[in-house]
């Protein structure tokens, strides 16, 4: 299969749901190109997954930049996105564009997405004009959670789905070549995609979006404790591990390993 693009994504709107997984390392990675998905995203949902921080607010571009090169070293055909963490878009266009250059640079990714919607797109602009391609991601924005004081549904009275709709067109104006709409309000979630002419890609925004992403280890029955109720669970790699582990630790006690 040819590598995915920004341009050949775009096409896929209206025609193929868009599938989408995050990966923090080069073998998950591995895993879910071989699978065929279209998009791996680095997402900084790599704090609360697999580094044990309660929330993304911590994690950093050097963690970024880390988790980023490991799964380019795997050389997916999927096209790869980095998420920019916490509060870097909001600074001038000087260090946003430095961080953005790093993390294409140094982890050689495809794709940077950026959490913010109309306050954000002329900075996106001028990035973009800089060649680096933007995934717009609105709706709920985690890396806002405790300003928000908790996570929230997004789009559930007709003034913050316009609010959206103008996220995404500013966006999508500026030059994003997709957008991520997380906890939507469904029916608000397909007037946002009907709005605008690049893909919109949903998690907890329901089945009218362009294309769905998960958080690997939800969808794999890897995450301890809380997990989203619309993540929906399609294995139970935890129960593997277990037994793995557990037939391993009694073949070493019981003398049978190594033979
Ligand atoms: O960081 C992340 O994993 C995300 C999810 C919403 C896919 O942005």
């Amino acid at each position: 299969m040819p590598k995915l693009t920004t341009h050949t994504l775009r096409k896929l709107k209206g025609k193929q749901p868009i599938v989408a997984v995050t990966a923090y390392d080069a073998i998950t990675a591995r895993y879910a190109s071989e699978a065929g998905v279209d998009i791996i995203l680095i997402g900084d949902s790599v704090g609360n997954t697999m580094l044990g921080f309660e929330t993304t607010v911590p994690v950093t571009l050097d963690m970024m930049c880390h988790h980023a090169a490991a799964v380019t070293r795997a050389r997916p055909e999927a096209l790869v996105a980095v998420d920019l963490p916490f509060a870097e878009a909001h600074y001038g266009h000087d260090r946003l564009l430095a961080s953005c250059q790093r993390l294409m640079q140094e982890t050689g990714v495809d794709a940077i997405k950026i959490e913010g919607g109309v306050e954000l797109a002329p900075a996106v602009a001028r990035i973009i004009a800089s060649g680096i391609p933007v995934w717009g991601h609105i709706g709920l924005k985690p890396q806002q959670v405790l300003a928000l004081g908790r996570y929230k549904k997004f789009g559930s009275t007709p003034e913050e789905t316009e609010s959206l709709i103008a996220d995404a067109r500013a966006l999508e104006k500026a030059g994003a070549f997709a957008l991520l709409l997380e906890l939507t309000d469904h029916e608000a979630a397909r007037k946002i995609t009907e709005a605008v002419g690049i893909p919109v890609i949903g998690i907890g925004a329901g089945p009218h979006c362009d294309g769905q992403v998960l958080v690997a280890p939800d969808l794999l029955g890897l995450t301890p404790g809380y997990v989203p109720s619309f993540a929906h669970k399609f294995a139970d790699a935890a129960a593997q591990y277990h037994q793995g582990f557990a037939d391993y630790a009694a073949a070493v006690r019981g003398k049978k390993f190594p033979q």
